[in-house]
């Protein structure tokens, strides 16, 4: 029974097809999850898709752009007629487009004011922006951002770039763990039901963000021959029973969904 905006019995609904059925009704709400895949396994489309679900059921979704510049994220989406002009966006990419058209060597950074991405995507970016992308002026962008609006989806695309840039702009080795902690904190409080993305970590190391999230979902992708065959795997999950299984995810006409939906695995 479909008991709110967004909500499945209690549950934040995903926008994936087939997915909210391998979570028994959608993530558990107001909490972190981690979506980690290979470049190109679809972690952005699942992100974009989670926040069109909240759009679709009026409420405030937030985008942390990092990866992508957002008009360059609008276009890369079109074919699938996606309206994206109701995500806020905070425009936390370094710009490179801008300043290949430039003709310029020198690196812009930019962390823009949360605007709307229809705004951000009109807009192709001057390059006047000259503020540090660290986990803590995404925080405090965040912060101030959520203090007025009342964001209940969020989604941070991509962890992996934060900490790239970070480590440009700072040099540290690694985001500290503790501004992680915060801003996960702080969305918890704010009841913000969160999906960062990220490149999987080798194998020996544990991420910050796998400590404190509360869930991880793992895409994959391979050759299968001349076919790309992409899966979806739930790897751990916190506070619902849920499929454990890998299965086929594909990419058409509307966007991602789950392809098999074979009968669930044992939850823990
Ligand atoms: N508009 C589209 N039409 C058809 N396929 C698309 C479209 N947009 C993306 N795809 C396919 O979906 C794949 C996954 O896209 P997505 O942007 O979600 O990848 P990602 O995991 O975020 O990787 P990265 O950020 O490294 O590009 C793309 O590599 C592409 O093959
Ligand atoms: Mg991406």
């Amino acid at each position: 029974m479909v008991v709110g905006r967004g909500r499945q019995d209690g549950r934040t609904t995903t926008g994936i097809p087939g997915l909210d059925r391998m979570l028994k009704g959608g993530y558990p709400p107001g909490r972190p999850y981690l979506i980690t895949g290979p470049n190109g396994s679809g972690r952005t489309l699942m992100g974009l898709q989670f926040l069109m679900e909240g759009i679709r059921h009026g409420e405030p979704v937030l985008l942390v752009a990092v990866d992508e510049p957002p008009h360059e994220i609008m276009e890369n989406v079109r074919a699938f007629g996606w309206d994206l002009s109701k995500i806020h966006t905070l425009d936390a990419n370094p710009g490179q487009l801008a300043y290949r058209r430039l003709g310029s060597v020198q690196e812009i950074k930019s962390l823009q004011e949360v605007r709307s991405m229809q705004e951000l995507g009109d807009q192709r970016r001057a390059p006047a922006q000259t503020e540090d992308i660290t986990m803590q002026s995404i925080y405090l962008r965040l912060r101030r951002q959520l203090e007025t609006l009342p964001v209940r989806r969020l989604v941070i695309d991509s962890m992996t770039s934060i900490r790239h840039f970070a480590l440009r702009a700072t040099g540290e080795q690694q985001t500290d763990r503790t501004e992680i902690q915060s801003l996960l904190r702080f969305l918890a409080e704010k009841e913000v039901t969160t999906l960062i993305t990220a490149l999987p970590p080798p194998s020996h190391e544990l991420t910050p963000e796998q400590v404190i999230c509360r869930g991880e979902v793992l895409l994959r992708k391979e050759w299968s021959g001349p076919m790309m065959k992409r899966t979806i795997q739930i790897l751990r999950m916190r506070g619902t029973p849920h499929d454990t299984e890998e299965h086929t995810l594909t990419i058409g006409a509307d966007g991602i969904r789950v392809e098999d939906e074979t009968p669930l695995n044992a939850g823990e």
